[in-house]
């Protein structure tokens, strides 16, 4: 990769080759390549929040977690769950003769994750609530060790093993589900239920994951020219692609990207 994300956490494979990247594998990439992204920023977040760890700095990162970061994930593993794995397990079974199937260990993998997804949304609340205890007239320095021993202690630690876990759940579904995907499934029927997932988006998904994923993508992308990014745009229908030039890039970048940049830019 020639950018300046080239420390992000990566799968073992991550970024694949060109030649690897057929129609299979994109479709799992351009999802996994946001949360991907989005596990590096969180983490870089979190120092930086440990390097200052005022009520303002936590109350972004609680809402950047709250309305970007969860919201991505969890319908992320929902949509998993719900509609794309009960789908490809069917054909798979039906097409295999019930000799191959998704490995459930997977699915247990989403329990797990999706708790620990609300874990952090509890902790970053309770974050907030010991920094606003300091209105009480309470010296700065208990309330502010407070926050720091959650940070140290709850937060940084449940991090860790959120991304060591996340990224190789990803790695798994990109090894075996793509796997199956590629071997019992069209490029067509596989497109069709991609669009049905991003029609399920409704607007203010897309707003929300269209932007993030497409710079996910340049950052998994590892053609010069940034093919597979040109492909991803391609498949977005076009009214919701002029809504992504106009206007939602923009807000991602404020939002969303500027905010998480921010905090993790404290902790250099
Ligand atoms: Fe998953
Ligand atoms: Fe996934």
């Amino acid at each position: 990769m020639s950018n300046s994300n080239s420390t992000l956490i990566l799968g073992k494979e991550n970024p694949y080759p060109e030649e690897k990247l057929d129609w299979a594998l994109m479709a799992m990439m351009v999802p996994h390549s946001a949360i991907r992204l989005g596990m590096h920023r969180l983490e870089k977040g979190i120092d930086g929040l440990i390097s200052d760890p005022n009520l303002k700095n936590c109350k972004l990162m609680r809402d950047w977690y709250n309305n970007h970061f969860y919201q991505f994930v969890h319908h992320h593993h929902d949509i998993e769950e719900k509609i794309l794995f009960p789908w490809v397990d069917k054909y798979t079974k039906e097409r295999s003769q019930n000799t191959k199937s998704i490995p459930p260990a997977i699915g247990a993998e989403h329990k797990d994750l999706t708790e620990m997804l609300e874990k952090f949304k509890t902790d970053f609340g309770k974050l907030v609530e010991i920094m606003e205890s300091g209105k009480d007239g309470k010296a700065y320095v208990t309330y502010e060790q407070d926050g720091k021993n959650l940070l140290n202690n709850e937060i940084k630690p449940l991090c860790t093993k959120f991304v060591a876990l996340t990224s190789g759940h990803l790695d798994g579904e990109e090894l075996n589900v793509v796997a199956l995907i590629r071997e019992y499934f069209t490029p067509e029927e596989e497109s069709k239920q991609m669009t049905k997932i991003i029609q399920s988006l409704g607007l203010g998904g897309a707003k929300l994951m269209l932007p993030w994923i497409y710079e996910g993508m340049g950052i998994f992308d590892p053609t010069p020219e940034k093919k597979f990014q040109k492909m991803y745009n391609s498949t977005i229908p076009v009214p919701l692609r002029v809504f992504l030039g106009c206007c939602w890039t923009g807000s991602y970048k404020r939002n969303n990207k500027g905010v998480i940049d921010g905090l993790g830019a404290l902790g250099k």
